[in-house]
């Protein structure tokens, strides 16, 4: 299959306009990489910023494939849900994609599965591409319960979206006990999910399983990114900390 690297940066609630400038400063003279589809995800008040500076940069560009995300969104179309984002204002801002599930937005505000199937639809129906997060705790993956917890994450948006959703959809696998912990998941660890989640997949649909983006994230850096990046059904990878660095993510867009 030909599934172009995805490096997608989830900036969470950091960053500013000002890192929007820089990192667009540093893309500008050195990313040059079509081969790789870059994906950032700021903090909703500064979507305007980043769009600003991939406009300003468009030419300096030069091909290479910058794009925008969201990091959240309601599931709802419009009305009185005070603080809430649609789709069709991500779309209409510019954004491709928006990250779905994200475990911070599951543990920390209540997101239940159903809740993350019914964001799912919404984004697709205003024409945005989810990036859905799934992964296990640590005390699931000790507990030897990760397939049996990524199984029901995805067959819970499969069963509301219907089987050809995952057509226009990328998935992130992060282990809970990777993210922001400094502690990433081993490269035969990664490889052995995304090849059950592909495989998942591919029971729905041999295409989708085939041609579906499969992102690692979880305390990705440079130095361990190359290795992660290697393993035939990680495409990538979702992006905390480091992509707040602007040498370090660019250093990751390289790799990938
Ligand atoms: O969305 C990104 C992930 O939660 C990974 O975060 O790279 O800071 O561990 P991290």
């Amino acid at each position: 299959a030909l599934r172009r690297p995805m490096v997608a940066g989830n900036w969470k609630m950091n960053g500013s306009a000002l890192l929007a400038q820089e990192l667009f400063k540093k893309f500008a003279a050195k990313l040059n990489n079509d081969a790789v589809e870059v994906v950032l995800c700021p903090p909703t008040v500064y979507l305007e910023s980043v769009r600003q500076q991939l406009e300003l940069h468009r030419e300096a560009l030069n091909g290479s494939i910058v794009r925008m995300g969201a990091q959240n969104l309601s599931q709802h179309d419009f009305g009185a849900y005070t603080g809430e984002i649609s789709g069709g204002m991500l779309t209409d801002v510019g954004c491709k994609y928006v990250i779905i599930g994200h475990s911070e937005r599951r543990r920390m505000y209540g997101e239940t599965s159903d809740v993350v199937a019914e964001k799912f639809a919404a984004a697709q129906k205003h024409g945005l591409t989810p990036i859905l997060c799934v992964g296990e705790s640590g005390p699931a993956r000790e507990a030897r319960r990760t397939f049996e917890v990524l199984a029901e994450e995805l067959d819970v948006v499969i069963e509301k979206n219907g089987t050809m959703a995952f057509d226009n959809a990328i998935i992130a696998y992060e282990p809970l006990w990777a993210v922001g912990t400094g502690k990433s998941a081993t490269p035969e660890q990664a490889q052995e999910v995304h090849a059950f989640i592909r495989k998942r997949l591919s029971e729905v649909s041999p295409f989708i399983g085939e041609n579906i983006r499969i992102l690692y994230g979880g305390s990705v850096t440079p130095s361990n990114a190359a290795d992660l990046f290697a393993q035939p059904d990680v495409d990538g990878g979702l992006i905390g900390g480091a992509s707040l660095n602007s040498t370090e993510f660019l250093s990751l867009c390289a790799i990938a």
